[in-house]
């Protein structure tokens, strides 16, 4: 049997996480708007159309902030178009999923279902086919009070108050040639620069979001962030991450390794922030979004799973059905995110329903959990407070990262894998504190010993495990509990030393009462 050691202290923090970590994305893509949030004459949708079953899982899962309206579909969006009296709106060709975009769902109707779930909104503005001028105006429809065009437009519609957004992304993916209006850095720098300090003199109390690299693969990676970052870095307050874990090569331990280049990537651009800091003496801090990140293979290449042709509305695309190693390298990802919480101070999983999501719909019929809800709940409602350092000693394995595009020459070996993957968060008001643990071995147990220290006596608060026997199995809407949490046996405390068993390929979340706290 293998058994790791680990060591966390009470004084060795990485950092506070930000409610803003557990954050997700709905895009006008597929089904997640129309038959996923908004359904209108669905037996559990109330008089604007939100379907109830759905906002009982969204609350269950517990994001704190939703990204909106995209993702690619935004580089082509008219804001106006989805706003004001409904039989008015537009039909228009949405670019970027081949689809037909009805507009029966637009901001205003985004700001309620907010309130509704009970989250933040981040707005997304279009620096793809439009620009700055644009994104100031629909700041000023959104936030200014009244007594202008746009504000006195909104509360026409029936907003009276301002809605007052926060948190802004300048555009989408901006590096990316599958994007409407891709741009260079220098371009994009300029323009995102020149939108944001429009739409600071409207309202000061935002934050913005630059476009980073859309993945850690592209070839500009880097000297993407430097360039940007070098226009912007005065205008903003964070730069965008992307990441889509992927399984290709069907090959489990190396699907499962990947996570932990998230932990590259969000350090290598840590680095280059703070280059671009350092350029100017700077003591400012960029901080990192991380506005998409899942697992997404199984849609993502072929034209079946991504596009449906006859320009549909809400066509089901994109509707990865995750199983349960989906799940375990979506909690390889969570964890990432954790233990960089310092510098991760948002973060989207994208998306909510049905496209590359958590929750799953019939359009007409039930909802239900997809495996990868699981490690996203217990992140969310365990993972507040402060982040810990942890000092991990765990058997090793190697394995081969394989280049999403296939290319052999940018595929490269992963040595010393740890097994175990692991954050510890200490939540000062509840007086606990919660492991999460991965067990990246997919047939041997690992026993695990840690020793928390500086909070005196420990006991047992609640500990479970995700877990399936097969590691392919999902959950269906026949079969909607296949894969979910059980409780975890066996867990032994000694003092402030904590002994327990992870069975093979699992998810555990052992919490602890810790009365130094
Ligand atoms: O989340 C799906 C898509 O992935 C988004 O629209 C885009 O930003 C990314 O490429």
């Amino acid at each position: 049997m293998k058994e790791a050691h680990v060591i966390v202290d009470r004084d060795f923090v990485i950092g506070d996480t930000d409610p803003r970590l557990f954050g997700a994305f709905v895009e006008h893509l597929g089904r997640c708007v129309y038959g996923g949030i908004y359904e209108p004459g669905h037996p559990t949708a109330d008089e604007r159309g939100f379907r109830g079953d759905v906002l009982a899982l969204v609350r269950e899962l517990a994001p704190t902030i939703i990204r909106y309206p995209g993702g690619n579909f935004v580089s082509g969006y008219n804001w106006e178009d989805g706003v004001g009296p409904v039989e008015k709106r537009p039909r228009r060709l949405d670019l970027a999923w081949m689809s037909t975009e009805p507009n029966t769902f637009g901001t205003n109707e985004f700001m309620n279902w907010c309130r509704a779930a009970d989250v933040e909104p981040m707005l997304a503005v279009n620096l793809g086919t439009r620009g700055p001028d644009d994104a100031r105006r629909l700041l000023e429809y959104c936030n200014f009070p009244g007594g202008t065009k746009l504000s006195d437009l909104r509360r026409a519609h029936g907003w009276e108050k301002p809605h007052g957004v926060k948190f802004w992304c300048l555009g989408n993916e901006m590096d990316g040639p599958w994007q409407m209006e891709m741009k260079t850095a220098t371009e994009y720098g300029r323009i995102a620069t020149e939108a944001a300090k429009l739409m600071k003199w409207i309202d000061p109390t935002i934050e913005l979001a630059a476009c980073g690299s859309s993945s850690r693969n592209m070839p500009t990676f880097g000297s993407w962030e430097d360039t940007v970052l070098e226009h912007c870095f005065d205008h903003v307050e964070f730069i965008s991450l992307h990441t889509y874990l992927n399984n290709y090569a069907d090959d489990t331990p190396s699907f499962l390794a990947s996570a932990d280049l998230m932990d590259s990537f969000i350090e290598e651009v840590v680095a280059i922030a703070d280059a671009v800091a350092a350029r100017r003496r700077s003591a400012k801090r960029i901080m990192l979004s991380f506005d998409e990140w899942n697992v997404w293979y199984r849609t993502r290449r072929k034209n079946e799973g991504r596009t449906k042709l006859g320009w549909p509305v809400a066509p089901p695309i994109l509707e990865e059905v995750y199983d349960m190693q989906d799940a375990l390298a979506f909690g390889g990802a969570c964890l990432s995110l954790l233990n960089h919480a310092d510098r991760v101070k948002s973060a989207c999983l994208a998306q909510l329903v049905n496209a590359i999501a958590p929750i799953m719909t019939e359009t007409g019929g039930p909802a239900w959990r997809q495996s990868i809800f699981y490690p996203f709940r217990d992140m969310s409602r365990f993972g507040r407070g402060r982040v810990l350092q942890t000092r991990v000693s765990s058997p090793v394995y190697t394995t081969v990262y394989y280049d999403p595009r296939g290319t052999s020459e940018l595929s490269f070996p992963m040595p010393d894998v740890p097994y175990l993957k692991l954050a510890v968060v200490d939540n000062l008001d509840e007086g606990t504190v919660t492991l999460f643990a991965l067990n990246r071995n997919l047939t041997e147990t690992l026993t695990v010993e840690t020793q928390v220290r500086g909070f005196g006596a420990l006991s047992l608060g609640e500990a479970h495990e995700l877990h399936h026997g097969d590691l392919k199995a999902t959950n269906t809407k026949d079969r909607p509990d296949e894969i979910k949490p059980a409780s975890l046996e066996g867990v032994e405390i000694t003092g402030d030393r904590v002994r327990v068993r992870l069975a093979p390929a699992s998810w555990n979340v052992i919490r602890l009462s810790a009365r130094g706290n």
